[in-house]
């Protein structure tokens, strides 16, 4: 059912026996394999055993745990954090805090599956505004304002967006989101599971690539991609961080915390762009060689701001089958279609990473060259 890698992530793979270069994986920054982080996982297995044995608040809280919230607030200059056992699980675990039924959120349309569970699981209203539309955004808030003053309610809202959006790389225009949330009383929620360690100074983020942290009320994000390791988190204030530890389901009632060895991991990657950012400037340095490359050949790669690069077939069949043709040619590009992305709106999804060298990139610049040609996507 799904092609099998053997060996570990990273630029190049081998997958269902055969070497080919990684254009599909979340591994922004080349750390899923990176010794250090392998390191620390391995020492935290020696010192803490493989499992956290129950849910945090029971007995699995473990002094690794404490270390890796500390510095995951440092690293997004926020009051406190929380993490889980993944991005999905915050998510559904925060919405229903922040609302909940007779309240209202404020979704765009391209919002991950993740934070369309969360909303349903608060049972608030969802009022969905058109991708990235602030007109429509601000049409939804005031009719809500005129709604509740004609029947005297006053729910709680919530405006929640990807930061980056996953299917597409394009940002959400977070400054205007932020205006609009101060304007009409609204506290922002932003999913940064793809510009963590990504955008912003050494990977702090898209809200500090925009510069407007005291503009949004709570952040998730996700630990498994640019980071390296596995689990997500909230970040926000001390306040709210305190009633999700003892509220959030999907983290009280499991005993499936992040797991100790990844914690350590994660550690280590927050400390390591710390110290040094170069993993980010390589990611971009090749981002920006990529898209280069792939824009002269004609393709139609959306509206991508960031490495994750959508190259636009549109029809279904024929993203399958150009995902397969790239693989023949040794590139690995997930094919990309109903209904993760709406129907006509096929791609292959192509995921940039520090880990790609420069000849990686190359050749895979060649293979969707050939490929493209004889599948009529690009002129002769
Ligand atoms: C925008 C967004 N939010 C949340 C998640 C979930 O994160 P995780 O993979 O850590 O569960 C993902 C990814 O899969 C995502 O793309």
């Amino acid at each position: 059912m799904f092609k099998t890698i053997r060996g570990p992530q990273g630029g190049e793979i081998n997958l269902d026996g055969r070497d080919v270069i990684n254009m599909a994986s979340n591994n922004y920054l080349g750390f899923a394999d990176h010794p250090a982080l392998v390191k620390a996982a391995k020492d935290a297995i020696d010192e803490y055993g493989v499992s956290a044995g129950a849910a945090r608040h029971i007995i699995g809280n473990f002094e690794i745990h404490n270390q890796l919230e500390k510095k995951l607030a440092e690293f997004k200059e926020v009051e406190d954090t929380c993490v889980f056992s993944s991005g999905l699980t915050a998510n559904t675990g925060v919405i229903p805090i922040l609302v909940g039924k007779g309240d209202e959120v404020f979704s765009d349309e391209l919002n991950h599956a993740s934070i369309i569970d969360g909303i349903r699981l608060s049972r608030a209203t969802v009022k969905v505004y058109k991708h990235k539309d602030m007109a429509d955004l601000e049409r939804l808030l005031k009719e809500s304002d005129a709604s509740a003053k004609e029947d005297g309610r006053t729910p709680n809202k919530l405006i929640v967006s990807d930061a980056v959006f996953s299917m597409d790389g394009d940002l959400a225009t977070i400054p205007e989101i932020v205006a609009l949330g101060k304007k009409y009383g609204v506290k922002v929620m932003i999913d940064d599971a793809h510009g963590d360690g990504v955008m912003g100074k050494a990977g702090r983020g898209t809200v500090d690539h925009f510069g407007v942290r005291d503009g949004v009320y709570v952040e998730t994000g996700s630990l498994s991609k640019a980071f390296g390791s596995s689990g997500g988190f909230v970040a926000g204030p001390k306040e709210l961080i305190d009633r999700v530890k003892l509220q959030a389901r999907s983290f009280i009632f499991t005993a499936t915390p992040i797991q100790p060895a990844f914690a350590a991991a994660a550690l280590k990657a927050l400390e390591m762009l710390m110290e040094d950012d170069a993993p980010v400037r390589k990611l971009w340095e090749n981002r920006d060689y990529f898209m280069s490359k792939l824009s002269v050949l004609g393709y139609d790669l959306g509206h991508t701001e960031s490495p994750v690069v959508p190259v636009m077939v549109g029809d279904e069949d024929k993203a399958r089958e150009m995902s397969e043709k790239m693989y023949d040619e040794g590139v690995f590009a997930q094919a990309i279609v109903y209904p993760t992305v709406a129907k006509g709106k096929a791609r292959l999804r192509v995921m940039i990473s520090a880990a790609h060298t420069k000849e990686d990139l190359d050749k895979a610049v060649k293979a969707f060259e050939k490929v493209g040609k004889e599948m009529g996507l690009i002129g002769n």
